[in-house]
């Protein structure tokens, strides 16, 4: 596989790429031609034959690509042959959705721990984790291999954390707190922001009630 730089906005599209292809997968499809997939997603085919030449193209010959290959190997490309320990810090409303959520560990990640400060939480079972408190967090960091912290706390404890996660071998952070966090060089920030997604909707709402396409 080539190793150039990819462009995060091609990276930012594999995702749906892996979820179609897991769904024809499931349907016992077993070739696909980029003009199918192409009308299947509603992307162009040379789009998607643009795509896959950042990784040398995946070997379309004949009719189409094989879907199992292409699910491996997009995979691979995530990621998602790798284990990720994670914890959660914040069981709230959104900390408790995201640990409930049993498909992370279909991809590859693993749901290890959850804390938040508030007594009352510690304890309490999510999808047989419990809530553990704060004073617990930095040792079962560095004992558990954790890899991945999730923040659902607000932002002024989302900007407190940081260093201590890092601290104690947190390589990546996925954000849900509404700010900007600064992390050292080497460590990964994922920020999360539903509202983006509704704003772009309410956008389009409005251009399309605008009689714009
Ligand atoms: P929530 O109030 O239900 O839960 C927040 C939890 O964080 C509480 O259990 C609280 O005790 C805990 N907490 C607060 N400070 C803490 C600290 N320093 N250490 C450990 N735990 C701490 O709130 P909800 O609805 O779960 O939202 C959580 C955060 O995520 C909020 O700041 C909210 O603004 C944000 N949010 C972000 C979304 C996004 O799309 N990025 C969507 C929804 C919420």
């Amino acid at each position: 596989m080539e190793t150039k730089e990819i462009s995060q906005a091609v990276i930012g599209r594999l995702p749906r790429y892996l979820r179609y292809l897991g769904d024809l997968k499931d349907e016992g499809v077993e070739r696909i031609s980029s003009q199918e997939l192409s009308e299947l997603m509603k992307v162009t085919a040379s789009q998607i034959r643009q795509d896959f030449n950042n990784f040398g193209g995946f070997g379309q010959q004949g009719y189409g690509y094989n879907v199992e290959y292409l699910y491996q190997e997009i995979g691979k490309i995530l990621g998602l042959d790798q284990k990720h320990n994670f914890i959660i810090i914040g069981a709230g409303n959104l900390g408790r959705a995201l640990g409930n959520y049993l498909n992370f560990e279909r991809r590859g990640f693993i749901f290890k721990g959850m804390f938040d400060k508030n007594p009352d939480l510690v304890g309490e079972d999510v999808r047989g984790i419990k809530v553990m408190p704060m004073e617990e967090l930095e040792h079962f960091v560095r004992e558990n291999d954790i890899d991945i912290a999730v923040l659902t706390i607000p932002k002024n404890s989302a900007v407190n954390i940081v260093d201590v996660l890092v601290d104690n071998g947190i390589q990546a952070i996925w954000n849900f707190a509404h700010v900007d966090l600064n992390v050292p060089e080497g460590i990964l920030v994922e920020n999360v922001h539903l509202s983006d997604s509704l704003m772009k909707l309410s956008y389009n709402i409005n251009r399309m009630s605008q009689g714009k396409k």
